[in-house]
């Protein structure tokens, strides 16, 4: 349902919906229960590692820690050994680190508010969002990587992410494109759109339900976007040959 009468960002939201309820991705083990534990355990496994491979790490660790009470009492070591594989293993010790904290700052029940959620180990703004939207359907926008690009290329944001104005406009986007409703599938949604159609290499933007929005779409430019930063060798600027190269830099 397209309306005229709505501003671009509320015809931006629905036309993400909308494809969601066709091809975003329902059923995920998490969705199962709208656990804020059980969501946070996914979403930190989801930072660095595709969907995927942390089903079954997920189901594991949801076998052997239960809630945040085994979580917080197991020995770090367990944690570590249910952890192996996935990489990035200070997340898992973060992880240990909050259920801890939950236990003895929040009678072990995972806070409600943004910022006593942010002010657990290993949570910033975005999971934080991510975890209060799919657990309370808490009307919170996010900006991770995926959402990053989209917005990114839709609005042809030509700044630098990382760059402070430029996560300034980028988060405002995000606020303005969430709805008051349908928050969690929003939440899924825009994520999913990023992975699965605005991807960072071979867009499918033949596939995008906002393609006739969107400004890189429309200028040609989309693999120009989000624009990569400069970056320091060996006291010289250069700019990475392409917007996907990741730079591994010796310090
Ligand atoms: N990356 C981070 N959170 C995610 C989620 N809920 N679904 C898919 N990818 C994600």
């Amino acid at each position: 349902m397209i309306d005229s009468t709505l501003p671009d960002s509320m015809n931006f939201t629905i036309k993400v919906l909308d494809w969601y309820d066709r091809h975003g991705r329902k059923n995920l083990p998490w969705h199962a229960q709208k656990d804020p534990y059980r969501i946070w355990v996914s979403e930190i496994m989801l930072q660095q590692t595709q969907v995927e491979t942390v089903i079954p790490f997920y189901q594991d660790f949801m076998c052997r820690f239960p809630d945040i009470v085994s979580l917080a009492e197991a020995d770090l070591d367990e944690v570590m050994t249910h952890w192996a594989g996935l990489g990035y293993y200070s997340r898992a010790r973060n992880l240990h680190q909050a259920a801890r904290k939950i236990c003895r700052e929040h009678g072990g029940c995972f806070p409600q508010t943004l910022d006593e959620v942010m002010n657990l180990p290993g949570i910033g703004r975005s999971t934080a969002g991510a975890i209060l939207a799919f657990s309370g359907d808490a009307r919170h926008p996010i900006l991770d990587g995926n959402v990053k690009r989209v917005l990114s290329r839709y609005h042809a944001v030509e700044g630098t992410p990382g760059k402070r104005e430029t996560e300034k406009r980028l988060w405002a986007l995000a606020d303005r494109h969430t709805p008051e409703v349908r928050v969690a599938e929003y939440t899924q949604a825009i994520m999913d759109l990023g992975a699965l159609v605005c991807r960072v290499r071979n867009p499918l933007c033949r596939e995008c339900p906002v393609a006739s929005g969107c400004l890189a779409h429309a200028q040609d430019r989309v693999a120009s976007f989000p624009v990569p930063g400069n970056v320091r060798i060996r006291g010289h600027l250069h700019k990475p040959p392409n917007p996907h190269t990741t730079w591994i830099l010796p310090l």
